[in-house]
């Protein structure tokens, strides 16, 4: 393993970008290793860079082998942290088993389970086994790596889990109903063990980004201008997240605009605003 607080150099041009992202979180506290499910894009893959930036060794989790290679690569080259590659689909049913194999020889300190996805649509026009598989993604996953990893930190005693949900799921989302209720038992089941594991020394920290510049805009959007404002990037969810995981946060919604749309809009509004944007 490498001395990270030696092996680290920022290459020419990044100094200025790095000095926005270091020292967001602890090594000490949740490292030495970090595990980040979809890894291979948009905000997971944007966590596994602002954690190896802060020295800690990332395991990279998604389907997509190669572009977890080549983002280990780079994230080795460029911070001097460790990488593993784990290629597993989160919605198979035994994929837990996958994960603790790659992992035994590893001291886990930070888990952030991100992988998601969203599938707008009628409900009554879903295939049930796709309904099925995206509760398998979406709350069986989450639930599997906490079951399997808290008992780990708690040991530990510190340490931390970053588990994504979405703004505004817990209401009811209109033409995402699934994938919506999914994101309110990922908050329930964070804000439970925040509590739960306060006293052991763990952070636990439900984080409900809006929306976000990734390529699920475009999956759930035919056209991503009728958005009620700009998407915030990837690097600034992050970032408000690795803060919120640091203070121990319960939930946190990244964006101050958000935090007051979410707290003024009133439900039926959200409701509407959210149907004409995804019905289509
Ligand atoms: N972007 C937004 O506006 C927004 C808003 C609220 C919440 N979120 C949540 O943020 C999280 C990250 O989304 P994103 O915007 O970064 O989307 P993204 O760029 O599409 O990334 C999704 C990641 O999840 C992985 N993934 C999807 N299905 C998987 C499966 N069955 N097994 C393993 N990995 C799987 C993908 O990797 P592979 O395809 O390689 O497997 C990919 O790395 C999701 O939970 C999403 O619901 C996003």
């Amino acid at each position: 393993m490498p001395d990270n607080t030696t092996a680290w150099r920022p290459q020419r041009g990044t100094q200025s970008r790095m000095n926005q992202i270091v020292e967001r979180i602890d090594k000490v506290k949740f490292g030495p290793w970090a595990i980040v499910t979809g890894a291979s894009s948009g905000i997971g893959k944007e966590f596994s860079r602002q954690l190896a930036a802060n020295g800690l060794n990332i395991v990279l989790v998604a389907r997509r082998l190669e572009l977890l290679k080549e983002l280990g690569q780079n994230l080795e080259k460029e911070f001097g942290v460790q990488c593993r590659a784990v290629q597993v689909d989160l919605s198979d049913e035994n994929f837990i088993g996958t994960i603790k194999e790659a992992t035994q020889d590893l001291d886990i300190g930070l888990v952030v389970s991100n992988a998601g996805t969203g599938n707008p649509g009628s409900f009554t026009k879903k295939n049930r086994d796709d309904l099925l598989m995206d509760v398998r993604l979406s709350v069986t996953a989450h639930l599997e790596l906490c079951h399997h990893f808290a008992p780990v930190l708690v040991k530990r005693g510190h340490g931390g889990i970053l588990l994504v949900g979405a703004m505004g799921a817990s209401h009811g989302v209109p033409y995402m109903a699934n994938s919506g209720a999914a994101k309110a038992y990922v908050s329930a089941l964070g804000q439970a063990l925040h509590f739960e594991l306060k006293d052991p020394g763990v952070h636990v920290t439900v984080l409900t980004p809006g929306f976000i510049d990734t390529p699920v805009i475009p999956k759930l959007l035919e056209d991503p201008g009728a958005l009620p404002m700009k998407p915030m990037s990837a690097a600034r969810c992050v970032t408000e997240g690795l803060e919120a995981l640091r203070a121990n946060r319960a939930v946190y919604i990244p964006g101050l605009l958000n935090r007051i749309m979410n707290r003024l809009v009133p439900l039926s509004i959200a409701q509407k605003m959210e149907a004409r944007m995804l019905k289509k």
